[in-house]
Formats: C-alpha cells, sequence, structure tokens
C-alpha cells in the first residue's frame, strides 16, 4: 500500500551569498512493509530529503502526501508526532534520561499515565532487542550498538509508523550495523513499517527491497 508520494519535490537552501539547491524535482513514492535505502555521494540531498519527509522543512515546490494529505497543509506537529520517527547517526538520545526513561518520553508526552508508559516502553525496548539489565542505565554508559537500538525503541514507542533514518550505522561496528538492518528490516516486514534509510555502505543497501540513488539533488532507482 502506497503510504507516502512525493511529486516534483524541490528544495534550497539561500543565505546572503548563494543558494544551494539540494533537492531538484525528486517524484517518487514509497510503499508500508518495505525498507527503502537511498545512497548517494556526500553533498547530494539525501538529508534534506529526508527532513522534508520528516516534515521538519517545507517543499519550495511540489508536494509530499502521507495517507493521501498534503504534509505542509496538514497540521505538521500532529504529523511529526504522531506519524513519523527519525533516527540518526548519533543516536540523539536524552543524556540525563535512562535507557526506559528515554523511550517513556515519546509515550508520557502524548498523555500516558506513568505506570502504563512503562509498561509499553518496556515492551518497545525488549522488541528493539535492549537487554533489561539496560532499562535503568544512562546512555553514556551503553554501547553504540545498545544507544542505537534503545533510538529504535524509542521512534517505535512514539507510535509513527514511517520509519527515517539517517545513516544510522555510520557510527557502529559491522556486527551492531547489521543487528540495526535485521531490526529495521523486521519492522517494515513483519509489522508494516515504512522505512527509509540513508546509508554509505553497499552490503546493506543490498539487502534493503528497493534502493534509491541521489545525486546533485536529483533521486533515482537503482535498478
Ligand atoms: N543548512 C544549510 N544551509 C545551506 N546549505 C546547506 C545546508 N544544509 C545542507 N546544505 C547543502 O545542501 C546540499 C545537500 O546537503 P545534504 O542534504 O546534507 O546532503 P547529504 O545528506 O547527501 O550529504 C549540500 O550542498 C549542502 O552543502
Ligand atoms: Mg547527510
Amino acid at each position: 500500500m502506497e503510504r507516502i508520494k512525493v511529486e516534483s519535490v524541490s528544495y534550497s537552501y539561500q543565505n546572503k551569498y548563494q543558494t544551494v539547491e539540494a533537492v531538484r524535482d525528486v517524484t517518487c513514492s514509497f510503499e508500508t512493509g518495505r525498507l527503502y535505502v537511498i545512497t548517494g555521494e556526500s553533498g547530494s540531498g539525501k538529508s534534506t530529503f529526508l527532513s522534508l519527509l520528516a516534515g521538519l522543512d517545507c517543499p519550495g515546490s511540489g508536494r509530499i502526501l502521507v495517507d493521501g494529505d498534503d504534509i505542509s497543509h496538514t497540521d505538521r506537529d500532529a504529523y511529526r508526532r504522531e506519524k513519523v520517527a527519525v533516527i540518526y547517526q548519533a543516536f540523539h538520545l536524552f543524556p540525563l534520561l535512562t535507557a526506559l526513561e528515554n523511550v517513556m518520553y515519546p509515550l508520557e508526552i502524548r498523555g500516558m499515565p506513568g505506570k502504563e508508559a512503562r509498561r509499553q516502553a518496556e515492551a518497545c525496548l525488549e522488541e528493539a532487542g535492549v537487554s533489561r539489565k539496560l532499562f535503568g542505565q544512562y546512555p553514556k554508559m551503553m554501547s553504540g550498538g545498545e544507544q542505537q537500538r534503545t533510538a529504535v525503541a524509542r521512534a517505535i514507542a512514539s507510535g509513527g509508523k514511517i520509519l527515517l533514518a539517517d545513516e544510522p550505522t555510520g557510527s557502529l561496528d559491522s556486527e551492531n550495523e547489521e543487528k540495526i538492518v535485521d531490526l529495521l528490516l523486521s519492522l517494515a516486514h513483519e509489522r508494516d513499517y515504512t522505512v527509509i534509510m540513508v546509508t554509505h555502505n553497499r552490503e546493506i543497501a543490498e539487502r534493503a527491497d528497493v534502493r534509491l540513488v541521489m545525486k546533485d539533488g536529483r533521486m533515482t532507482m537503482e535498478q
């Protein structure tokens, strides 16, 4: 089922001195239940494209439809809260919260009572393969792989079934890299997430259901 439709989307950064056309006339679509990988050289527009899908920026022209609604015209805060979650290379966990508290956070800001939030956060951590003994740990005490699994658990807890991952394995060793990709693949194939991941790693790209390549702001599908 088609989840996201990107129609002739362009985006430029402008400052006093120059205009950078980061995304140029991109048209593509993304279905539920699939893992998409975007590759491309540094500076080709991958992160900008993900931030448009995340609703963090609005296209300069063109439109992005999610479940048929143009995300620039719907409530963008609600879109970001309810439909989409982003995972970054540097994990971006809250340093002063434990693993469990990090995952409870999106549940509590939705108004879920503490006890229920705790129960659901524990289930999300378990689903993401974080062992129980780490639930009370602070991020800096955890390995990169454990932190990234916690970040995935927090994304699951957020409830959005569109998962955007910007080089999520960029700071991990190959064993942890593989595990994170296994996890993202299982979310797509078994839980019907739409997962869109940027990576530099060829082997990881091979495991995706669909491969896209960005070059100078333009997107092509790899055959
Ligand atoms: N905040 C910004 N201001 C101006 N230019 C930017 C900004 N962010 C990115 N760019 C430029 O936009 C282009 C695409 O960048 P980006 O989306 O980060 O590419 P990638 O993620 O593929 O490395 C690059 O030329 C980059 O220099
Ligand atoms: Mg980038």
